[in-house]
């Protein structure tokens, strides 16, 4: 703890007399973790509110992540992954606009989605007809991951007259359609649509009205909107964040707060109370799934690890996996309820603005900025 004072204090006082951050060792990272030796940590960042706030990167992320690479080659040398509640795209996808907006190379495997872990229940759905919500590209992300027979809940609402009576005041709609952006947005009275096994919150909801409106009728019926009551299918949340950082100077509603209101509108029309199931963090699982990206990456870096992974059952090979965040009752409350090897660190660019550490959630450490929490790390680990 009385490193972390130190550093706290040593941190303050390079912001405030730009002073070069006192770097206690000039070993890199390739040196201290040759080909023989395992690296011992791996890191964490959270997106919105860290390293971005809406496509504008803060904190100084441009420059912290690119010390996390082989200064001549431009490779990689600290194994670090993104670990974001947000999505709506493709990861493949992410990972360019991501390394454009930031100047560096970041792999699809390096970005972790809050719908990342919808992957997992393909074998369930595969070719059962499931609806994909949200920004973005909600129905090419499900494609990507294999499931077969998925439509974007814009699409499923155009098979149904009169579905959204609002429909006609909503004048991004009708543009979009008159512009033929959007073709496959044009009613068509003749479909009709199979049973729905599965509703994806993939993202933020753009119309809350028409998705409520549309996502009730569909779990009502056991997925055949207009028809008679029956079991609700199942219902998946990509996160549930009440609220995040964007452009915005306060905070905005994440998809935590659609539930809420899809939820408590649901319960009140329905009988039985909304089931659903929700993904992203603070769930433990995201945290040991970034653990075996992270490890996998470390593997790709250093083929020779492979024996020792298998050796040792692949486990415990980071001393230290560090999370770098901004919400403390998602990114710091996730890490702390992993445990061991994490250790949070919580920025004040986001939705934390306070002066001492969060009272309920609080972190390992506290910094003002993602470019004070890496150079934290770095000095910590002993690289240049
Ligand atoms: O919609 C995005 C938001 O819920 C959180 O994103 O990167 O802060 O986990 P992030
Ligand atoms: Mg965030």
């Amino acid at each position: 703890m009385n490193f972390l004072r130190s550093f706290a204090k040593a941190s303050k006082s390079r912001i405030n007399n730009r002073t070069p951050f006192l770097l206690v060792t000039s070993r890199s990272f390739s040196q201290l973790h040759s080909q023989s030796e395992r690296p011992s940590f791996g890191i964490a960042f959270d997106i919105d509110g860290v390293v971005l706030r809406g496509s504008a990167p803060i904190g100084g992320s441009p420059l912290a992540l690119k010390r996390l690479y082989h200064e001549c080659a431009g490779t990689l040398k600290i194994p670090f992954v993104f670990l974001t509640n947000g999505g709506g795209i493709r990861e493949s996808k992410r990972a360019s606009e991501l390394s454009m907006l930031l100047g560096i190379n970041v792999l699809p495997s390096q970005v972790i989605q809050g719908h990342s872990p919808f992957k997992r229940l393909v074998s369930r759905f595969e070719n059962e007809l499931v609806i994909a919500v949200g920004k973005g590209e909600p129905a090419a992300v499900m494609s990507d991951y294999g499931f077969k027979n998925v439509l974007s809940i814009d699409e499923y609402s155009s098979y149904f007259d009169n579905i959204d009576p609002l429909a006609q005041y909503k004048k991004w709609t009708s543009k979009e359609v008159e512009n033929n952006t959007f073709k496959e947005m044009a009613p068509r009275n003749d479909a009709s649509p199979q049973r729905v096994h599965a509703a994806f919150i993939v993202s933020d909801s753009v119309d809350w009205s028409r998705d409520i409106q549309v996502l009730c009728d569909v779990l009502r019926t056991g997925g055949l909107p207009g028809r008679e009551i029956a079991h609700q299918p199942p219902l998946y949340f990509a996160s549930d964040d009440l609220e995040y950082q964007a452009l915005f100077p306060s905070e905005r509603l994440g998809m935590g707060a659609f539930r809420i209101a899809l939820e408590s509108i649901f319960n009140r029309i329905h009988p039985n109370a909304l089931e659903y199931t929700s993904f992203g963090k603070p769930n433990p699982s995201v945290y040991k799934n970034a653990e075996t990206v992270l490890m996998r990456l470390v593997t790709s870096l250093y083929p020779n690890l492979q024996v020792l992974n298998l050796a040792n059952g692949g486990d415990n090979i980071f001393k230290t996996l560090y999370m770098i965040g901004d919400n403390p009752s998602v990114d710091i409350k996730g890490a702390r309820q992993a445990g061991h090897p994490w250790f949070s660190i919580l920025t004040r660019t986001g939705v934390f603005k306070g002066k001492e550490n969060h009272a309920e959630y609080p972190a390992d450490l506290v910094v003002d900025t993602v470019q004070d929490a890496v150079n934290y790390i770095l000095t910590k680990e002993h690289v240049s």
